[in-house]
C-alpha cells in the first residue's frame, strides 16, 4: 500500500499556503495527518482540505515530533527559526523563503531542472524566487545543447508575489481611485493600481534590488554555472496573479527557431503559446491557475546572430511557489531521498 506522510503547512492561510492546500488535494498527495499553522491572528480559523475541516494552530515545537514534511510559506524569520527546529527533529523542510537559498548545504531545486540536487539534501530544501523558477526552466534545455553566454531579463511581477495583503491593496486602491478617493498605500512605496514600480525588495549598493540579485544568484546556483553573465530588472505591475518576463539569451552559436521550438516542446513543465498573428502569446490571465510555464514571442535577436528573445508567463503562486514545493516532496518520495 502507498505510504502516507504527516505534513505540517506553516503559513497555511497565506497566498502560497492556500494554493498549496489546493494542490495537496488536487494531486492526491499521500498524507495521514495534516497540521495547518499560521500566525496567532488566524488560530482557530477553519480550513477545508479534501472535505475535512482543520483548525489553524499555533506553531508548537512538539508538532515536529510527529511530522515527515514541513512546508514553510510564511516569512524569512519563521523560515529561519522553524526550518532549523524542524530539520533538527528529522522533518524534511521545504522552504519558500530566501533565507536558506544560497546556503551551500541547502539544495535550491526546480525538479524539471536539477532534481539530482535533492540527493544531497540535509533536511532543508529551498525553492527559488518565483521569477527565478521559470527562467531556470527555459535556460536549462537551451544551455544543454548550445551553452548560454549571457542573459538579460526584465520581469513584470504581479502583486500576489508580495502576499495576500498586496492583493487586497490592489483591489482597494483600484476601487478608491475609480471613486475619486486618495489611494491607501501601505504595501509598496507608491500606489500600485494604474501604475508600475521598478523596485522589488531593498536596493543594494550596486544599484540593483534584492529581487534582481536573487534572480542572478539563484539562477547561477540552479544551473550550476557560477559565472553566468546575467542582468535583471524587476518591476511590480498591477496584476493580481502571474509573473511575466522578457528574456534575451545569447548562446554560443546561432540557433534556428525550429530547434528552439523543438527543445521547449520536449520539456516537461513548458508549453509554447506562440502565434502572434492570431494574437496568441502568454498573458497573466492565460497562465493563472496553470502548472506550465507558457512561452511565446520566440524570435531571433536582430542585433546578435547568436541571440534569441522570448516572452514567458508563469503562475507565481503555483510553479513559482506551491507547485514547485509539492513537486519536490513528490520527487523525494518517488526516489526515496529520505
Ligand atoms: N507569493 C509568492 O508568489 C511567493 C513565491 C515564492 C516564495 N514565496 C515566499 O513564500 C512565503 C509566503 O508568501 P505569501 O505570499 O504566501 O505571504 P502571505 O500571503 O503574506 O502569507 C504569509 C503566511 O504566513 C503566516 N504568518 C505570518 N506571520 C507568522 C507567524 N509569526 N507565525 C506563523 N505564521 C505566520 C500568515 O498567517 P496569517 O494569515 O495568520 O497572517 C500567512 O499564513 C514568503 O517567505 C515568500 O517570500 C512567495
Amino acid at each position: 500500500m502507498l505510504k502516507k506522510y504527516n505534513i505540517a503547512v506553516i503559513g497555511a492561510t497565506g497566498a502560497v499556503g492556500q494554493v498549496l492546500l489546493d494542490l495537496i488535494e488536487a494531486r492526491n498527495f499521500p498524507y495521514n495527518s495534516l497540521y495547518l499553522c499560521a500566525s496567532t491572528r488566524s488560530v482557530g480559523k477553519k480550513l477545508v482540505v479534501n472535505e475535512t475541516e482543520y483548525l489553524v494552530e499555533e506553531i508548537k515545537e512538539e508538532l515536529f515530533n510527529n511530522v515527515d514534511f514541513v512546508f514553510i510559506s510564511a516569512n524569512n524569520e519563521i523560515s529561519k527559526n522553524i526550518g532549523l527546529l524542524a530539520s533538527k527533529k528529522n522533518c524534511i523542510v521545504i522552504d519558500d523563503s530566501s533565507v536558506f537559498r544560497m546556503n551551500p548545504d541547502v539544495p535550491l531545486v526546480v525538479p524539471e531542472v536539477n532534481a539530482h540536487a535533492l540527493k544531497e539534501h540535509k533536511g532543508i530544501i529551498s525553492i527559488p524566487n518565483c521569477s527565478t523558477t521559470p527562467l531556470a526552466m527555459i535556460l536549462k534545455p537551451l544551455h544543454s545543447i548550445n551553452p548560454i553566454k549571457r542573459v538579460i531579463v526584465d520581469t513584470y511581477q504581479s502583486v500576489s508575489g508580495t502576499g495576500a495583503a498586496a492583493i487586497k491593496e490592489l483591489n482597494l486602491q483600484s476601487s478608491e481611485i475609480l471613486d475619486n478617493l486618495n489611494p491607501t498605500i501601505s504595501e509598496y512605496p507608491h500606489q500600485i493600481a494604474f501604475n508600475l514600480i521598478p523596485h522589488i525588495d531593498n536596493f543594494h549598493e550596486n544599484g540593483y534590488t534584492n529581487e534582481e540579485m536573487k534572480m542572478i544568484n539563484e539562477t547561477r546556483k540552479i544551473l550550476e554555472i557560477p559565472d553566468l553573465p546575467i542582468s535583471a530588472t524587476c518591476v511590480r505591475v498591477p496584476v493580481k496573479i502571474a509573473h511575466c518576463e522578457s528574456v534575451n539569451i545569447e548562446l554560443s552559436e546561432p540557433i534556428e527557431l525550429e530547434t528552439v521550438n523543438n527543445i521547449f516542446s520536449n520539456n516537461k513543465g513548458i508549453k509554447i503559446l506562440d502565434n502572434p498573428l492570431k494574437n496568441l502569446y502568454p498573458t497573466p490571465i492565460e497562465v493563472e491557475g496553470k502548472d506550465d510555464v507558457l512561452i511565446g514571442r520566440i524570435r531571433k535577436d536582430l542585433s546578435n546572430k547568436n541571440g534569441i528573445s522570448l516572452w514567458l508567463a508563469s503562475d507565481n503562486l503555483r510553479k513559482g511557489a506551491a507547485l514547485n514545493a509539492i513537486q519536490i516532496a513528490e520527487e523525494i518520495i518517488s526516489n526515496n531521498y529520505f
